[in-house]
């Protein structure tokens, strides 16, 4: 991989956290704790999780000119992160998560508002055609629409920069975006959606990978929550224990391991320090309150 820096292409979010003693369940209502309203979204997330440690990042999006998107922009710029593609829109609001933390287990749902993010489009990719073809890297994720992180991932290809996706939220994916991905980086139940298969049982994820790399991906890396994570391409393959943490809120756990990785990987780590790296900051993460409030930096990992 080339040095250089990281281009992320993804959603941003105000997350409305609400901590609760017990998700609710359909039809019930049920009194919260510790509110909070932070920046989030997967894209800023992973973005700042991988300026946190230490690479440098140029950001793809789309805020409504609005006080979340305002507090999003400053917030970047704060992390050092290149926002000259973060396009502010008129008359759309900023992307919303609402999260509930189930307080006992640190295990969240979450419900999104697209807003502004459902405006990223391929004319904002091309306007960064330059940034993604001279990036080591393009991280893209599945909160802003598929045709512009197809365009993302073509212009990367044509220039020989690899592409990491991470699929979340879950969905079915194109089969022509599968086979522009160079590391397909999946949790558990996106692996599941995207194979149709069981990723629980002991030899379970090993078919999944091998059905992804069957779809086109050169390689997939499945985080397994506390089964730690699976790594395959054509001739390696990798499995990695979980590092045992105290959690006590998953949200952007996801997002602290994908930052975490890509600025290993573009630090030219080896792929196997690198995963070590994204499980350090992964389980960092899950100690803390917040999803982008969390992220580790670089100084907190040994
Ligand atoms: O991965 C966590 C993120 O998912 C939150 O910040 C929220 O905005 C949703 O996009």
């Amino acid at each position: 991989m080339r040095q250089g820096h990281v281009v992320v292409l993804g959603s941003v979010n105000v997350d409305l956290v609400l901590r609760c003693a017990a998700l609710p369940v359909a039809g019930q209502t049920v009194k919260g704790g510790d509110f909070q309203r932070l920046t989030g979204g997967k894209g800023a997330n992973q973005a700042v999780a991988a300026a946190r440690m230490g690479a440098a990042v140029r950001f793809v999006g789309a805020v409504g000119a609005d006080e979340s998107g305002r507090d999003a922009r400053d917030q970047l710029r704060a992390e050092g992160i290149d926002i000259r593609h973060l396009k502010e829109l008129r008359d759309v609001a900023t992307g919303a998560a609402m999260i509930l933390v189930d307080e006992p287990s640190g295990q969240n749902c979450i419900a999104l508002y697209e807003g502004a993010n459902a405006h990223v489009d391929t004319a904002l990719v091309d306007c960064a055609a330059d940034d993604i073809a001279s990036a080591a890297l393009l991280v893209c994720q599945l909160e802003t629409p598929v045709a512009a992180t197809l365009q993302a991932a073509r212009i990367a290809r044509a220039a020989g920069v690899p592409v990491l996706l991470n699929p979340a939220p879950a969905m079915p994916l194109d089969a022509a975006l599968l086979a522009s991905v160079d590391i397909l980086v999946p949790n558990e139940s996106e692996a599941m959606v995207l194979t149709g298969q069981s990723v629980a049982g002991a030899s379970d994820p090993d078919h999944a990978l091998d059905t992804l790399l069957g779809k086109g991906a050169r390689s997939v890396l499945i985080t397994l929550g506390a089964d730690g994570v699976l790594y395959g391409d054509r001739e390696t393959r990798l499995r990695r224990e979980a590092h045992v943490a105290q959690a006590i809120d998953t949200s952007g756990a996801g997002d602290a391991f994908i930052g975490a990785f890509a600025a290993a990987l573009v630090s030219r780590a080896p792929l196997e320090r690198a995963i070590d790296l994204a499980q350090r900051a992964a389980s960092i993460s899950v100690t803390r309150r917040g999803a982008m409030a969390s992220l580790a930096h670089a100084c907190e990992i040994a």
